[in-house]
Protein backbone atom coordinates (compact mmCIF):
# COMPACT_ATOMS: atom_id res chain seq x y z
CA UNK A 1 0.00 0.00 0.00
CA UNK A 2 1.52 3.17 -1.36
CA UNK A 3 1.16 6.20 1.58
CA UNK A 4 2.27 9.69 1.16
CA UNK A 5 2.16 11.74 4.49
CA UNK A 6 1.35 15.81 4.14
CA UNK A 7 2.53 17.83 6.74
CA UNK A 8 -0.32 20.83 6.53
CA UNK A 9 0.22 22.67 9.35
CA UNK A 10 0.36 26.07 7.72
CA UNK A 11 -0.03 28.93 10.27
CA UNK A 12 2.70 31.47 11.17
CA UNK A 13 1.42 34.08 13.72
CA UNK A 14 3.87 37.10 14.67
CA UNK A 15 3.30 39.05 18.06
CA UNK A 16 4.83 42.67 17.63
CA UNK A 17 5.49 45.11 20.33
CA UNK A 18 4.21 48.22 18.68
CA UNK A 19 3.17 51.68 19.21
CA UNK A 20 -0.01 53.72 18.22
CA UNK A 21 2.08 55.35 15.17
CA UNK A 22 3.05 51.97 14.43
CA UNK A 23 -0.77 51.16 13.81
CA UNK A 24 -1.35 54.19 12.42
CA UNK A 25 1.22 53.53 9.63
CA UNK A 26 0.03 50.18 8.89
CA UNK A 27 -3.67 51.05 8.63
CA UNK A 28 -2.33 53.50 5.69
CA UNK A 29 -0.59 51.01 3.77
CA UNK A 30 -2.62 48.09 4.50
CA UNK A 31 -5.81 47.67 2.35
CA UNK A 32 -8.78 46.25 4.80
CA UNK A 33 -11.41 46.35 6.91
CA UNK A 34 -11.06 47.25 10.42
CA UNK A 35 -13.33 45.31 13.12
CA UNK A 36 -14.07 47.32 16.45
CA UNK A 37 -16.51 48.43 18.89
CA UNK A 38 -17.93 51.70 20.18
CA UNK A 39 -15.22 51.85 22.41
CA UNK A 40 -12.10 50.86 20.84
CA UNK A 41 -13.39 52.93 17.32
CA UNK A 42 -11.67 56.09 18.18
CA UNK A 43 -8.16 54.92 19.82
CA UNK A 44 -7.32 55.02 15.87
CA UNK A 45 -7.89 57.56 13.68
CA UNK A 46 -9.37 55.44 10.86
CA UNK A 47 -11.18 56.27 7.74
CA UNK A 48 -14.68 56.04 7.86
CA UNK A 49 -15.35 53.60 5.14
CA UNK A 50 -12.93 51.31 6.49
CA UNK A 51 -14.34 50.67 9.98
CA UNK A 52 -17.15 48.45 11.13
CA UNK A 53 -18.01 49.37 14.55
CA UNK A 54 -19.93 46.81 16.45
CA UNK A 55 -21.91 47.46 19.75
CA UNK A 56 -19.57 45.94 22.77
CA UNK A 57 -20.18 43.24 24.23
CA UNK A 58 -20.43 39.46 24.89
CA UNK A 59 -23.90 39.32 23.63
CA UNK A 60 -22.73 40.97 20.24
CA UNK A 61 -20.75 37.49 19.35
CA UNK A 62 -23.25 36.21 17.14
CA UNK A 63 -23.98 35.26 13.86
CA UNK A 64 -25.55 38.29 12.99
CA UNK A 65 -22.33 39.99 13.15
CA UNK A 66 -20.24 37.40 11.32
CA UNK A 67 -23.02 38.54 8.40
CA UNK A 68 -22.15 41.98 8.73
CA UNK A 69 -18.51 41.80 8.43
CA UNK A 70 -18.73 39.29 5.41
CA UNK A 71 -21.04 41.68 3.97
CA UNK A 72 -18.98 44.56 4.46
CA UNK A 73 -16.11 42.61 2.95
CA UNK A 74 -17.93 41.69 -0.46
CA UNK A 75 -19.31 45.53 -0.73
CA UNK A 76 -15.40 46.52 -0.27
CA UNK A 77 -14.57 43.89 -2.53
CA UNK A 78 -11.93 42.76 -0.70
CA UNK A 79 -9.73 39.83 -1.50
CA UNK A 80 -7.78 36.98 -0.07
CA UNK A 81 -4.93 39.10 0.28
CA UNK A 82 -6.91 41.88 1.60
CA UNK A 83 -6.74 42.15 5.99
CA UNK A 84 -9.51 42.05 8.26
CA UNK A 85 -7.81 43.75 11.63
CA UNK A 86 -9.71 43.16 14.98
CA UNK A 87 -9.48 46.32 17.21
CA UNK A 88 -10.47 45.27 19.91
CA UNK A 89 -10.78 43.07 23.27
CA UNK A 90 -11.51 39.47 23.25
CA UNK A 91 -15.39 39.64 21.58
CA UNK A 92 -14.33 41.62 18.48
CA UNK A 93 -11.12 39.73 18.12
CA UNK A 94 -12.96 36.50 18.01
CA UNK A 95 -15.15 37.39 15.94
CA UNK A 96 -13.02 39.56 13.38
CA UNK A 97 -11.29 36.39 13.35
CA UNK A 98 -13.73 33.89 12.71
CA UNK A 99 -14.84 35.98 9.98
CA UNK A 100 -11.33 36.34 8.15
CA UNK A 101 -10.90 32.55 8.58
CA UNK A 102 -14.12 31.63 6.49
CA UNK A 103 -13.95 34.84 3.74
CA UNK A 104 -12.36 33.46 1.22
CA UNK A 105 -11.50 30.15 2.83
CA UNK A 106 -9.21 32.66 4.26
CA UNK A 107 -8.61 36.19 4.18
CA UNK A 108 -5.43 38.48 6.20
CA UNK A 109 -5.53 38.75 9.53
CA UNK A 110 -3.91 40.92 12.19
CA UNK A 111 -5.21 41.42 15.34
CA UNK A 112 -5.06 44.74 17.35
CA UNK A 113 -5.65 43.46 21.23
CA UNK A 114 -7.06 46.55 23.86
CA UNK A 115 -7.54 45.11 26.76
CA UNK A 116 -5.21 43.20 28.85
CA UNK A 117 -7.54 39.99 28.53
CA UNK A 118 -6.71 39.94 24.86
CA UNK A 119 -3.13 41.08 24.71
CA UNK A 120 -1.79 38.04 27.05
CA UNK A 121 -4.83 35.45 26.08
CA UNK A 122 -7.52 36.55 23.48
CA UNK A 123 -5.73 37.10 20.97
CA UNK A 124 -3.31 34.69 20.89
CA UNK A 125 -3.40 31.03 19.73
CA UNK A 126 -5.83 30.97 16.74
CA UNK A 127 -9.09 30.02 18.65
CA UNK A 128 -12.10 32.21 16.68
CA UNK A 129 -15.55 31.84 17.47
CA UNK A 130 -18.73 32.76 18.54
CA UNK A 131 -21.31 32.00 20.62
CA UNK A 132 -24.31 29.62 19.65
CA UNK A 133 -27.50 27.97 20.90
CA UNK A 134 -26.97 29.81 24.32
CA UNK A 135 -23.25 28.16 24.47
CA UNK A 136 -20.14 30.14 24.54
CA UNK A 137 -17.93 30.24 21.78
CA UNK A 138 -19.29 26.75 20.43
CA UNK A 139 -19.12 27.50 16.74
CA UNK A 140 -15.28 28.78 15.32
CA UNK A 141 -12.46 27.75 14.13
CA UNK A 142 -9.01 27.78 14.39
CA UNK A 143 -7.14 30.70 12.39
CA UNK A 144 -4.01 32.29 13.97
CA UNK A 145 -3.35 36.30 13.11
CA UNK A 146 -0.37 36.35 10.92
CA UNK A 147 0.22 39.27 13.03
CA UNK A 148 -0.70 40.58 16.35
CA UNK A 149 0.05 43.93 17.48
CA UNK A 150 0.68 44.90 21.17
CA UNK A 151 0.12 48.10 22.07
CA UNK A 152 0.11 49.10 25.56
CA UNK A 153 -0.57 52.64 25.09
CA UNK A 154 -3.98 50.86 24.75
CA UNK A 155 -4.77 49.97 28.14
CA UNK A 156 -4.89 53.95 29.12
CA UNK A 157 -8.87 54.45 28.87
CA UNK A 158 -9.37 50.98 29.79
CA UNK A 159 -12.05 50.52 32.78
CA UNK A 160 -10.38 48.73 35.66
CA UNK A 161 -12.76 46.10 36.18
CA UNK A 162 -11.85 44.55 32.44
CA UNK A 163 -7.81 45.60 33.66
CA UNK A 164 -8.84 42.71 36.71
CA UNK A 165 -10.07 40.12 34.19
CA UNK A 166 -6.70 40.61 32.47
CA UNK A 167 -4.81 40.48 35.40
CA UNK A 168 -6.38 37.13 36.77
CA UNK A 169 -5.54 35.57 33.92
CA UNK A 170 -1.69 36.89 33.91
CA UNK A 171 -1.59 35.27 37.59
CA UNK A 172 -3.20 32.14 35.72
CA UNK A 173 0.12 31.91 33.41
CA UNK A 174 2.29 32.69 35.96
CA UNK A 175 1.29 29.38 37.63
CA UNK A 176 1.15 27.55 34.95
CA UNK A 177 5.01 28.42 33.79
CA UNK A 178 6.73 31.49 35.24
CA UNK A 179 7.37 31.69 38.61
CA UNK A 180 9.29 34.62 37.50
CA UNK A 181 6.33 36.71 36.08
CA UNK A 182 4.37 35.63 39.93
CA UNK A 183 7.50 37.37 41.33
CA UNK A 184 6.92 40.18 39.16
CA UNK A 185 3.43 40.62 39.99
CA UNK A 186 4.30 40.71 43.64
CA UNK A 187 6.66 43.41 43.33
CA UNK A 188 5.36 45.59 41.14
CA UNK A 189 1.51 45.91 41.94
CA UNK A 190 1.37 49.52 42.41
CA UNK A 191 2.79 50.05 39.35
CA UNK A 192 0.59 47.68 37.33
CA UNK A 193 -2.35 49.23 38.90
CA UNK A 194 -1.83 52.24 37.93
CA UNK A 195 -0.61 51.60 34.44
CA UNK A 196 2.79 52.60 34.20
CA UNK A 197 3.54 51.89 31.37
CA UNK A 198 7.26 49.82 31.58
CA UNK A 199 6.11 47.81 33.91
CA UNK A 200 2.76 46.76 31.91
CA UNK A 201 4.61 46.42 28.85
CA UNK A 202 6.92 43.56 30.53
CA UNK A 203 4.03 42.01 32.32
CA UNK A 204 2.25 41.52 29.14
CA UNK A 205 5.51 40.33 27.73
CA UNK A 206 6.20 37.86 30.70
CA UNK A 207 2.34 36.54 30.04
CA UNK A 208 1.88 36.26 26.62
CA UNK A 209 4.97 34.30 26.32
CA UNK A 210 3.07 31.45 28.76
CA UNK A 211 0.48 31.24 26.72
CA UNK A 212 2.05 31.63 22.87
CA UNK A 213 4.72 28.64 23.77
CA UNK A 214 2.06 26.36 24.67
CA UNK A 215 -0.34 27.22 21.72
CA UNK A 216 3.31 26.55 19.56
CA UNK A 217 3.52 23.38 21.09
CA UNK A 218 -0.13 22.39 20.94
CA UNK A 219 -2.42 24.66 18.72
CA UNK A 220 -5.16 21.96 18.66
CA UNK A 221 -5.62 21.55 22.38
CA UNK A 222 -4.49 17.36 22.20
CA UNK A 223 -2.36 18.13 25.19
CA UNK A 224 -0.76 21.05 27.09
CA UNK A 225 -2.66 23.71 25.63
CA UNK A 226 -5.08 22.65 27.88
CA UNK A 227 -3.32 23.66 30.96
CA UNK A 228 -4.63 26.91 30.32
CA UNK A 229 -7.88 25.76 31.26
CA UNK A 230 -6.57 26.68 34.97
CA UNK A 231 -9.03 27.63 37.48
CA UNK A 232 -11.81 27.84 34.17
CA UNK A 233 -13.29 24.40 34.76
CA UNK A 234 -14.63 25.51 38.39
CA UNK A 235 -14.79 29.22 36.84
CA UNK A 236 -16.93 28.12 34.31
CA UNK A 237 -19.12 26.25 36.37
CA UNK A 238 -19.54 29.01 38.98
CA UNK A 239 -21.04 30.99 35.55
CA UNK A 240 -23.11 28.78 35.23
CA UNK A 241 -24.54 28.84 38.53
CA UNK A 242 -24.84 32.78 39.02
CA UNK A 243 -26.21 32.80 35.82
CA UNK A 244 -23.88 33.68 32.67
CA UNK A 245 -23.10 37.44 32.94
CA UNK A 246 -24.14 38.29 36.09
CA UNK A 247 -20.73 37.95 37.38
CA UNK A 248 -16.93 39.24 35.79
CA UNK A 249 -15.02 36.03 33.90
CA UNK A 250 -11.92 37.73 35.87
CA UNK A 251 -14.28 36.88 39.32
CA UNK A 252 -15.01 33.47 37.97
CA UNK A 253 -11.48 32.29 37.02
CA UNK A 254 -9.98 33.97 40.43
CA UNK A 255 -12.51 31.58 42.62
CA UNK A 256 -11.61 29.06 40.14
CA UNK A 257 -8.21 29.23 40.88
CA UNK A 258 -9.03 29.48 44.29
CA UNK A 259 -10.96 26.33 44.28
CA UNK A 260 -8.17 24.42 42.11
CA UNK A 261 -5.42 25.33 44.89
CA UNK A 262 -7.39 24.49 47.84
CA UNK A 263 -8.59 21.15 46.08
CA UNK A 264 -4.62 20.34 45.06
CA UNK A 265 -3.34 21.31 48.60
CA UNK A 266 -6.51 19.31 50.21
CA UNK A 267 -5.36 15.92 47.87
CA UNK A 268 -1.33 16.57 48.69
CA UNK A 269 -1.03 17.45 45.07
CA UNK A 270 -0.18 20.95 45.63
CA UNK A 271 2.89 21.83 47.38
CA UNK A 272 3.14 23.62 50.64
CA UNK A 273 3.04 27.31 51.10
CA UNK A 274 1.89 27.35 46.84
CA UNK A 275 -1.80 27.88 47.67
CA UNK A 276 -1.10 30.49 50.28
CA UNK A 277 1.19 32.40 48.07
CA UNK A 278 -1.30 32.65 45.07
CA UNK A 279 -4.29 33.71 47.31
CA UNK A 280 -2.23 36.37 49.20
CA UNK A 281 -1.21 38.12 45.27
CA UNK A 282 -5.06 37.49 44.04
CA UNK A 283 -5.95 39.50 46.87
CA UNK A 284 -3.37 41.83 46.58
CA UNK A 285 -4.67 43.17 43.21
CA UNK A 286 -8.54 42.85 44.82
CA UNK A 287 -9.32 39.57 42.99
CA UNK A 288 -10.46 37.18 45.07
CA UNK A 289 -13.97 37.17 45.37
CA UNK A 290 -16.39 34.40 48.07
CA UNK A 291 -19.17 32.13 46.57
CA UNK A 292 -20.77 29.44 48.06
CA UNK A 293 -21.38 27.00 45.36
CA UNK A 294 -22.67 23.16 46.94
CA UNK A 295 -20.52 20.20 45.72
CA UNK A 296 -23.89 19.16 43.18
CA UNK A 297 -24.06 22.60 41.61
CA UNK A 298 -20.61 22.46 41.38
CA UNK A 299 -20.53 18.91 39.45
CA UNK A 300 -23.64 19.73 37.21
CA UNK A 301 -21.96 23.10 36.06
CA UNK A 302 -18.58 21.44 35.46
CA UNK A 303 -20.81 18.76 33.49
CA UNK A 304 -21.98 21.30 31.16
CA UNK A 305 -18.54 22.89 30.75
CA UNK A 306 -17.16 21.49 27.04
CA UNK A 307 -13.66 21.00 28.11
CA UNK A 308 -15.15 17.73 30.17
CA UNK A 309 -13.78 14.41 28.34
CA UNK A 310 -15.52 11.45 27.74
CA UNK A 311 -17.90 11.62 31.01
CA UNK A 312 -14.69 12.48 33.33
CA UNK A 313 -14.52 15.76 34.62
CA UNK A 314 -10.85 17.28 33.92
CA UNK A 315 -9.61 18.98 36.52
CA UNK A 316 -5.95 21.37 36.26
CA UNK A 317 -4.04 21.34 39.44
CA UNK A 318 -1.09 23.45 40.39
CA UNK A 319 2.02 21.56 41.87
CA UNK A 320 4.43 24.20 42.62
CA UNK A 321 4.59 27.50 40.71
CA UNK A 322 5.46 27.46 37.10
CA UNK A 323 4.02 23.60 37.39
CA UNK A 324 0.22 21.72 36.75
CA UNK A 325 -0.86 18.66 36.38
CA UNK A 326 -4.16 17.29 34.90
CA UNK A 327 -6.53 15.03 36.72
CA UNK A 328 -9.84 13.17 35.45
CA UNK A 329 -12.50 11.94 37.89
CA UNK A 330 -15.89 10.29 37.93
CA UNK A 331 -18.90 12.62 39.59
CA UNK A 332 -18.88 9.84 42.12
CA UNK A 333 -15.26 10.50 42.76
CA UNK A 334 -15.42 14.27 43.26
CA UNK A 335 -18.80 14.71 45.00
CA UNK A 336 -17.02 13.14 48.37
CA UNK A 337 -13.95 15.39 47.64
CA UNK A 338 -16.14 18.50 47.03
CA UNK A 339 -18.18 18.17 50.40
CA UNK A 340 -14.70 18.22 51.98
CA UNK A 341 -13.30 20.72 49.91
CA UNK A 342 -16.25 23.18 52.03
N1 LIG B 1 -9.81 33.18 21.43
C1 LIG B 1 -9.38 32.85 22.64
O1 LIG B 1 -8.45 32.03 22.80
C2 LIG B 1 -10.00 33.50 23.83
C3 LIG B 1 -9.37 33.39 25.09
C4 LIG B 1 -9.94 34.06 26.16
C5 LIG B 1 -11.12 34.77 26.00
N2 LIG B 1 -11.71 34.83 24.78
C6 LIG B 1 -12.95 35.59 24.56
O2 LIG B 1 -12.67 36.96 24.83
C7 LIG B 1 -13.88 37.60 25.22
C8 LIG B 1 -13.58 38.51 26.38
O3 LIG B 1 -12.63 39.44 25.98
P1 LIG B 1 -12.36 40.78 26.80
O4 LIG B 1 -12.20 40.47 28.23
O5 LIG B 1 -11.28 41.48 26.09
O6 LIG B 1 -13.74 41.53 26.72
P2 LIG B 1 -14.45 42.49 25.65
O7 LIG B 1 -13.95 42.25 24.30
O8 LIG B 1 -15.92 42.34 25.90
O9 LIG B 1 -13.98 43.94 26.13
C9 LIG B 1 -14.36 44.38 27.41
C10 LIG B 1 -14.92 45.79 27.38
O10 LIG B 1 -13.85 46.73 27.29
C11 LIG B 1 -14.09 47.63 26.22
N3 LIG B 1 -12.77 48.02 25.75
C12 LIG B 1 -11.89 47.27 25.06
N4 LIG B 1 -10.73 47.90 24.92
C13 LIG B 1 -10.87 49.11 25.49
C14 LIG B 1 -9.99 50.20 25.70
N5 LIG B 1 -8.72 50.15 25.31
N6 LIG B 1 -10.49 51.29 26.34
C15 LIG B 1 -11.77 51.30 26.79
N7 LIG B 1 -12.63 50.30 26.67
C16 LIG B 1 -12.18 49.20 26.02
C17 LIG B 1 -14.94 46.85 25.25
O11 LIG B 1 -15.65 47.70 24.41
C18 LIG B 1 -15.85 46.08 26.19
O12 LIG B 1 -16.88 46.89 26.64
C19 LIG B 1 -14.87 36.52 25.50
O13 LIG B 1 -15.83 36.46 24.46
C20 LIG B 1 -14.06 35.23 25.50
O14 LIG B 1 -14.78 34.11 25.03
C21 LIG B 1 -11.16 34.21 23.69
ZN1 LIG C 1 -10.25 32.96 30.82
Amino acid sequence: MKTLDLSLSVFSSRIIQSTREDVILKASETRGLWICDENTRNLLPLPEESILALKPGEEQKTWDNVDRILSRCVEMELDRDSVIFGLGGGVVCDMAAFAASIYKRGCGLTLVPTTLLCMVDAGIGGKTGIDYGGYKNLVGTFYPASSILIVPQFLGSLPRKELLNGIVETIKHGIIGSPELLTFMEANRDRILSGDSEITEKLIWLSLRVKSSLVEEDLYEKGRRAWLNLGHTFGHALEAHEGIGKISHGEAVAWGLERALTFGTMLGITGTGVRERILHLLSSYGCLPRFGVDAEDLISGMKQDKKKSRGAVRIIIPVREGEVTVRDYSTEELIPLFKKLG
